[in-house]
């Protein structure tokens, strides 16, 4: 608790305004995936993998861009930065613990920026979403990747409409951001990939089904390169009783 405290501390101190309400959720996030790092340490592994196949089969490596960075645990950081000129790390928050990480850089090729990736606003506003039009502004972009990002742009939204009571947004919401954003990732002039959960079991000691949640809200993510089980709460996690397993895809969209 006093670890969660001083992050959560630190970080609001570094968080530009707008985005602290998005720390909590960050915080948690960290507290969790430092409980469960050995139940999680495979499926983290496995996007690591996939990201960095994917960006060795690239001819130039200039800039690279993380959408959903996060606590850079899912994503090869180390490997990323070693082999990009660039690195730009794009999420709501990024913990203190996690900018601290990159002060220590020596080729101080990284950059962050604090950006709602959603498009969320604008089309509860009535508008069109173009969420990723600020790539078209970030020089010689070679290399995208979507690290876990989809499926919270589903939740957060749906938390946000319960939070801040909207009840005048269209009912078609939750899939309508889902589908911009990969519209928006297979309309990028470079290399592209996406690593995502897309639904969650909840299995009880015995087995048996609880609950089964599609995270992507009815939109269909053909032909993944792989797939795998993320044990996002192992038994003694949320309860004793029953375990959280998200299934999670892996594939290039360009
Ligand atoms: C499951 S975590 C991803 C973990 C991360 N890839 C890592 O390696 O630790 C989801 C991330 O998406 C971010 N996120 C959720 N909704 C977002 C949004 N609308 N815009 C930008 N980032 C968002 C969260 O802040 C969080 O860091």
């Amino acid at each position: 608790m006093i670890l969660e405290a001083l992050q959560y501390a630190a970080t609001r101190a570094a968080t530009p305004k707008p985005f602290r309400p998005h720390i909590r959720y960050s915080v948690n996030l960290w507290a969790r995936a430092n409980r469960c790092a050995g139940a999680w340490a495979e499926h983290e592994n496995n996007s690591r993998q996939f990201v960095l196949q994917s960006a060795r089969k690239l001819k130039q490596r200039r800039t690279a861009v993380v959408l959903g960075s996060g606590l850079l645990r899912d994503v090869p950081y180390d490997a990323l930065v070693a082999m990009f000129d660039t690195v730009v790390l794009v999420d709501l928050v990024h913990l203190a613990s996690v900018q601290a990480k990159l002060r220590f850089n020596p080729k101080k090729n990284v950059r962050i920026a604090n950006r709602d990736l959603s498009g969320f606003d604008d089309i509860v506003a009535g508008g069109q979403a173009e969420p990723l039009d600020f790539l078209r502004r970030v020089p010689y972009l070679d290399f995208v990747v979507s690290a876990h990002l989809l499926s919270q742009i589903g939740t957060g939204a749906r938390h946000r409409l319960e939070r801040e009571k909207i009840a005048d947004a269209p009912n078609d919401l939750l899939p309508r951001l889902i589908q911009t954003h990969l519209d928006a990732l297979a309309g990028l002039p470079c290399k592209v990939c996406l690593v995502t959960d897309t639904s969650f079991e909840v299995i009880g000691r015995d087995g048996s089904l609880h609950q089964h949640e599609d995270l992507l809200h009815g939109i269909d993510i053909p032909m993944p390169a792989t797939a795998w089980e993320w044990p996002l709460a192992p038994f003694g996690e949320e309860s004793r009783d029953y375990h959280i397993v998200h299934h999670v895809i892996a594939r290039e969209l360009t």
